[in-house]
């Protein structure tokens, strides 16, 4: 079970235990942190937006061109962007470490 490091808005950090085969946004929500996720992970709302620590970025395939064409919509968008319901989780994935963007 990956353990997934998500830093709040507020700059708290919270351990989550990920259930693998699980999107990032899926468990982020069942820790009932703060995250919209208003499509529920269809790829047409932004409000899964998270940064990805910079060292980890490359942990995952690279964004869908859909996935793009949304961050295009968000606000505070860096390199490090990603749609958290894009992101399916592993085992390899234990230590990620991500910030929910700020709307
Ligand atoms: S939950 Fe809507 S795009 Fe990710």
């Amino acid at each position: 079970m990956p353990k997934v490091i998500v830093q709040t808005p507020d700059g708290a950090e919270h351990t989550v235990d990920a259930e693998v085969g699980l999107s990032l946004m899926e468990a982020i929500v069942d820790k009932d942190l703060p995250m919209e996720a208003i499509c529920g992970g269809c790829l047409s709302c932004a409000t899964c937006h998270v940064h990805v620590d910079p060292a980890q970025m490359a942990w995952f395939e690279a964004k869908t061109e859909d996935e793009e064409d949304m961050l295009d919509l968000a606000t505070n968008v860096t390199d490090c962007s990603r749609l958290s319901c894009q992101l399916k989780l592993e085992e390899r994935h234990d230590g990620l470490r991500v910030v929910i963007a700020e709307e």
